[in-house]
């Protein structure tokens, strides 16, 4: 998935307040590259990420990803990119709480038009990728901050995502499981042939990738 910024600017407007947070930032990525961006908090790397995924809509510059321009989307047509286009994985694993792996993982397959039967096997496919077969019934109570991650990873994958952002996806975790976490991205960066960024503040971490950016005055700056 390759992905061209050019002059994107972002600005939040709340309780009469602004805050520009980018500001005419450019990036090019290549299909299949593995991008580590760290910054200071508040930066702005989570609002680079949402732009990016299509949680928040492109207002200003141009952003396309693959053949999309992202800018002036809204809506139904930035959820159908989302949902055609991109994994995403979190800070805080953001599963329900009361479904097991396997449904949280179904739950995502649920969003693109299969059957019920087909949705359970590839649910237990995607858990058996990201090695928690056995885990499938589980509650993300039941699980290790580790295994939640992966669930929350076999869920991103649901919709077979070209392009997979995972911001701080290790915030959370020792680092033990932090490393599996990484490796399993990357895994799944090579296998499935997915463009991977991943937003860490584990220097180590980030040096794994060949790439590395940093955040300065709402552009990036090359580390
Ligand atoms: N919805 C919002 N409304 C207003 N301001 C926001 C909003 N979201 C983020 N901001 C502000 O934008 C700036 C960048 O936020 P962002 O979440 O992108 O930072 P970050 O680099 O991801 O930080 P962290 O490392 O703490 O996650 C911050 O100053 C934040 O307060
Ligand atoms: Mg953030």
């Amino acid at each position: 998935m390759a992905i061209r910024v050019r002059g994107l600017s972002h600005v939040y407007r709340s309780a009469g307040k602004s805050v520009a947070v980018l500001q005419g930032l450019d990036l090019d990525i290549e299909p299949g590259d593995y991008v580590a961006l760290s910054a200071p908090s508040g930066a702005g790397k989570t609002t680079l990420l949402s732009l990016l995924g299509g949680l928040e809509p492109v207002r200003s510059g141009s952003v396309i990803v693959g053949d999309v321009e992202l800018k002036g989307l809204t809506g139904d047509a930035l959820a159908a990119y989302r949902r055609q286009t991109v994994g995403f994985v979190f800070q805080h694993f953001g599963l329900l709480g009361t479904l097991s792996s396997q449904e949280n993982v179904e739950l995502a397959c649920a969003l693109s038009r299969e059957t019920r039967t087909e949705r359970r096997s590839r649910s237990q496919a995607l858990l058996d990728a990201v090695g928690l077969r056995e885990r499938a019934s589980h509650k993300p109570i039941e699980l290790s901050g580790g295994e939640r991650q992966r669930v929350a990873i076999a869920r991103a994958l649901a919709n077979r995502p070209r392009l997979i952002l995972a911001d701080e996806p290790t915030g959370n975790l020792d680092e033990d499981a932090s490393r599996r976490v990484i490796e399993l991205l990357e895994e799944i960066r090579t296998v499935r042939h997915c463009t991977l960024i991943v937003v860490t503040h584990n220097r180590s971490l980030a040096a794994r990738a060949p790439k590395n950016y940093g955040l300065a005055d709402g552009i990036l700056v090359a580390r």
